[in-house]
């Protein structure tokens, strides 16, 4: 009996968001201008470019923060263009901010509380926040993982810069979302905090998690993410993995070559 010749078929991609022809004007700005990707299921998406190329704002269109002019978001199928990020985060989508969002007046305890108390919203719900197991069992789970343990009762405000970009990140998992954007999570760190926050991040990401980040640190960027999407004025400018997208004549040009990047 002759053997059957079995093709060797490469697993589907199974994007978990898809961006379609996006785009967002602010008066006579086109900030974001037509931009598509996808971000694979359990992968590390990262999106770079010089300052002022739109990855906040494309990041706002996504979440649902901004409404775009035009174009699509998808998240695992279905179509949330324009929903709100109450929505978003309700399908599975959370996110952090450049800017911080953390409530400096309230403990590390308490921002984590309140972030959590979405898995107890039911449809709108909103329960009195003493009562909520599942919440504060959340608010363990990612004291210990992002090791806040020590600083529970500390206030926000009082917390290092690098806890408190910590924190952010646990805040934005505390509804155990499926798709986590960072916007610049290792900003203002220390080389040290940067590197540990890198390995943090990259153990995040797996079949329950997938990743989307804006980052600076071009070579944390590089060693992290399994694919790159590069911006430019607006526009994208290259994307694929980041070896290709580091060789890339245009990307040199206008990314690598200019110091002024953020
Ligand atoms: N709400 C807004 N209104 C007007 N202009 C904006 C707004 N948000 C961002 N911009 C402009 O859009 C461009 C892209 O900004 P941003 O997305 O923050 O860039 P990046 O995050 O890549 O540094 C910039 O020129 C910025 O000034
Ligand atoms: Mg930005």
């Amino acid at each position: 009996m002759s053997a059957v010749p079995v093709a060797v078929v490469a697993a589907p991609p199974d994007a978990i968001l898809s961006v379609n022809d996006i785009s967002v004007r602010f008066g006579s700005l086109v900030a974001v201008n037509g931009v598509s990707f996808e971000a694979q299921r359990g992968q590390i998406t990262s999106v770079i470019g010089p300052n002022g190329a739109g990855k906040s704002t494309l990041f706002n269109l996504i979440s649902g923060a901004i409404r775009p002019s035009a174009g699509r978001v998808i998240f695992d199928g279905q179509d949330l263009t324009g929903s709100a990020p109450n929505h978003m985060l309700a399908a599975g989508l959370a996110r952090s901010f450049q800017i911080t969002n953390l409530f400096f007046e309230l403990s590390v305890r308490e921002n984590l509380r309140l972030a959590a108390q979405f898995l107890e919203q039911g449809r709108g719900l909103l329960r009195p926040v003493g009562s909520s197991q599942l919440a504060l069992q959340r608010v363990d789970e990612l004291v210990e993982r992002f090791r806040l343990e020590r600083k529970l009762d500390e206030l926000a405000g009082f917390l290092s810069h690098g806890e408190q970009r910590r924190l952010e990140i646990a805040v934005a998992l505390a509804a155990r979302p499926r798709v986590l954007l960072l916007d610049e999570p290792t900003q203002g760190m220390s080389h040290a905090d940067t590197q540990e926050t890198g390995a943090m991040i990259r153990s995040l990401a797996g079949e329950s998690l997938s990743i989307l980040l804006v980052e600076h640190d071009v070579d944390l960027v590089m060693s992290l993410s399994d694919h790159v999407v590069v911006m430019h004025q607006g526009g994208k400018l290259a994307e694929g993995t980041p070896q290709l997208v580091r060789s890339n004549p245009a990307v040199q040009s206008a990314y690598f070559g200019d110091a002024t990047h953020a």
